[in-house]
């Protein structure tokens, strides 16, 4: 039968999500892998990958070999893929195997087109098909897109924020912004750099951004270590939340104009299933301490954060195995 053992794939920028259908949800890794230069061969990938990078082990490459939420290293992801799909268990067998695999929705033709090669360079027969990110998001979200309910997402990853309206598994509008949870890492990077004359790893960067977020959390500070600039040396530090907010002030802005583009352009038909449904926001981006509240103020309607985040694209990609 073609749906055993059928995958549904969140291949994303930051993490990737196997779902197998009848065992559901088997693995949630950093989309990473690392090469080791001296042997061509492959170290480490997904968690353990990730673990290296920003440590700069000898003769050892780790490649995210995704960007903005397209592949921009085949070779590297076939290769992740591969090493995902057998942890997953997800291999072998003599049968033709489903993928449903999520793409953001403003892919180009070229870029989807790469998704399903870094299935075909392995041996395993696979039948491939795409699923624009936003369509996921909303099954996900929890909207009934079988029965033609029509919904409002935000998915706010590490690469892409995707805003769009949908009905009935088809996106009606949206917009997809190449700037998202990576981008605001590197804000938080740039502002300690010029404020505190501090480098900060993406790591410690991304613990600011989720303690700190846009309310500055419940103390106003947190502490990082980073480099001091000028001497090079390990120094720890209380960054104040006003430091990071503003940071992240430009990227929640772009995220908000794309929301009011979207929303001022949906069908009227339409007006009805987003007041009632209200703004749902998903992808890792969407827990950013005030994020939620922000968009609400900028939409002028609800924005509610979905339930498990990070896990609402693949969740809603499991359901397209089972539409
Ligand atoms: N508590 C948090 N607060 C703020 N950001 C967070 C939090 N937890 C995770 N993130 C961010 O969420 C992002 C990852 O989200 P997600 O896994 O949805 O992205 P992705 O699907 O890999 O990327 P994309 O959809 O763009 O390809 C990262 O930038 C991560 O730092
Ligand atoms: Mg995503």
């Amino acid at each position: 039968m073609l749906s055993r053992g059928s995958v549904a794939i969140d291949l994303g920028t930051v993490n990737t999500l196997v779902w197998v259908d009848g065992r559901g949800l088997v693995l949630e890794e950093p989309s990473a892998i690392a090469i080791d230069d001296a042997t061509g061969s492959v170290a480490a990938i997904g968690t353990a990958a990730d673990a290296l990078a920003d440590k700069e082990p000898k003769d050892i490459r780790v490649i995210h070999p995704l960007r903005d939420g397209v592949i921009a290293d085949l070779d590297a992801t076939a290769e992740m893929l591969h090493g995902f799909l057998r942890k997953s268990g997800a291999l072998g067998g003599p049968f033709r195997r489903r993928a449903v695999v999520c793409v953001p929705g403003g892919a180009t033709w070229v870029e989807r087109r790469s998704v399903i090669a870094a299935f075909g360079t392995r041996r395993s027969r696979w039948a491939v098909e795409l699923v624009d990110e936003p369509v996921a998001a909303a099954a996900g979200a929890g909207f009934d897109l079988s029965a033609g309910e029509g919904g409002f997402v935000v998915d706010v990853g590490g690469g892409t924020t995707e805003v769009a309206a949908v009905a009935g598994w088809r996106v009606v509008r949206a917009e997809s912004l190449r700037m998202a949870g990576n981008a605001m890492d590197e804000a938080i990077i740039s502002a300690a750099r010029s404020g505190l004359g501090m480098i900060l790893s993406q790591r410690a960067a991304r613990q600011l951004k989720a303690e700190l977020g846009l309310t500055g959390g419940p103390e106003g500070w947190a502490e990082t270590v980073g480099l001091d600039a000028a001497r090079r040396t390990p120094r720890v530090e209380k960054v104040p939340g006003d430091l990071v907010a503003g940071a992240l002030g430009p990227v929640v802005s772009a995220i908000g104009t794309t929301v009011q583009n979207v929303l001022s352009d949906i069908p009227a038909g339409l007006a009805e299933d987003v007041v009632r449904g209200q703004v749902r926001l998903s992808g890792g981006g969407a827990l950013l301490p005030g994020l939620a509240d922000r968009l609400g103020e900028v939409a002028g309607i609800g924005v509610i954060l979905v339930d498990d985040p990070l896990r609402t694209v693949v969740r809603g990609a499991a359901r397209m195995l089972q539409a």
